[in-house]
C-alpha cells in the first residue's frame, strides 16, 4: 500500500554537465521502476538537470530549503526558486546539516511547513548519533526529533521521512536489515501516537546510511522500509539503478 521511493543524495558531488551526464547514464536503467525515483543536487546543478531529466521517470530534489519567502538571507534558497525549475522534493535536515550548519529541529520545523506549504514534499532526516546508540538513548532522540521537527504538521502522509543513523552515513557501515527495521517501526509508532495511527501506517519511511547494491535486496524486503535515501551508492548510474530495480 505504501509505495517505495528510492532517492539520490548527491551532497556536495557533481557539477552540472557531471550531474546531467550522470542523469543521462541512469534514466535508460531506470524506466521500468516500480517505485519513486529521486535525485536530489546540489541548488547550483538544478536547471541543467531538470531540463535532462524531462521526459523521464526521475522526479528533481533539492538538498535544502530555507524557510522565509525571501529576503535577506544572503546564500540561501526559497522554495519558489525550486518550484520554478519543477523541484519535487527537498532534503530537510540532513545530519551533515545538522552537524556542520547549526541546523536544528526547530529549523527542520520551519523548513518543513515552508516546503508543505509550497507544495514540495520533504524528506526529513532524522537519526541517532553511535554514542546515542550505544549508550541506549536512540528511542529518546528520534522521539525529540519527531515531536520537534515535525509538529504543526497537517498531514503527515504528504512528507517522508528518511530514518538515518550518523553512524551507518558513508561509513560502509549499514545498520542491520532487524535493527533498521525495528527502529523504523518505532518511529512509525510514535508518528501514529503524535498524529494517527492511520495515518503513520500510509506515512513512507525509507532507511539510509551505507545502502548500496548489495544490501539493498534485504533492507527493502523489511516490511517497515519504504525505500532508501543514497548517499555514495547514488553517484553511479549503475549502483543507483539496482538499488531503484530491487524488486526485479
Ligand atoms: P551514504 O549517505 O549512502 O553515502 O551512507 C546516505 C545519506 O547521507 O543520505
Amino acid at each position: 500500500m505504501r509505495k517505495p521511493i528510492i532517492a539520490g543524495n548527491w551532497k556536495m558531488n557533481n557539477t552540472a554537465s557531471e550531474g546531467v551526464a550522470l542523469v543521462k547514464a541512469i534514466a535508460p536503467l531506470v524506466e521500468n521502476a516500480n517505485c519513486d525515483v529521486v535525485v536530489c543536487v546540489p541548488a547550483i546543478d538544478i536547471p541543467a538537470v531538470s531540463e535532462a531529466l524531462k521526459g523521464t521517470n526521475i522526479k528533481l530534489g533539492a538538498e535544502n530549503v530555507h524557510f522565509a519567502a525571501k529576503g535577506a538571507y544572503t546564500g540561501e534558497i526559497s522554495a519558489a526558486m525550486l518550484l520554478e525549475y519543477g523541484v519535487e522534493y527537498v532534503i530537510i535536515g540532513h545530519s551533515e546539516r545538522r552537524q556542520y550548519f547549526a541546523e536544528t529541529d526547530e529549523t527542520v520545523n520551519k523548513r518543513t511547513l515552508t516546503a508543505l506549504n509550497a507544495g514540495l514534499t520533504p524528506i526529513v532526516c532524522i537519526g541517532e548519533s553511535l554514542e546515542e546508540r550505544e549508550t541506549g538513548k536512540t528511542e529518546a532522540v528520534l522521539a525529540t526529533q519527531i515531536k520537534e521537527g515535525l509538529k504543526d504538521i497537517e498531514d503527515i502522509t504528504k512528507i517522508v521521512i528518511a530514518y538515518e543513523p550518523v553512524w551507518a552515513i558513508g561509513t560502509g557501515k549499514t545498520a542491520t536489515a532487524e535493527q533498521a527495521n525495528e527502529t523504523i517501526a518505532y518511529i512509525r509508532k510514535t508518528v501514529g501516537e503524535m498524529f494517527c495511527p492511520h495515518c503513520a501506517a500510509a506515512l513512507r519511511i525509507q532507511y539510509g546510511g551505507s545502502m548500496n547494491a548489495g544490501n539493498c535486496k534485504e533492507l527493502m524486503a523489511m516490511p517497515e522500509i519504504d525505500g532508501g535515501l543514497i548517499g555514495g551508492a547514488s553517484l553511479k548510474a549503475p549502483d543507483f539503478a539496482a538499488i531503484v530495480n530491487f524488486d526485479k
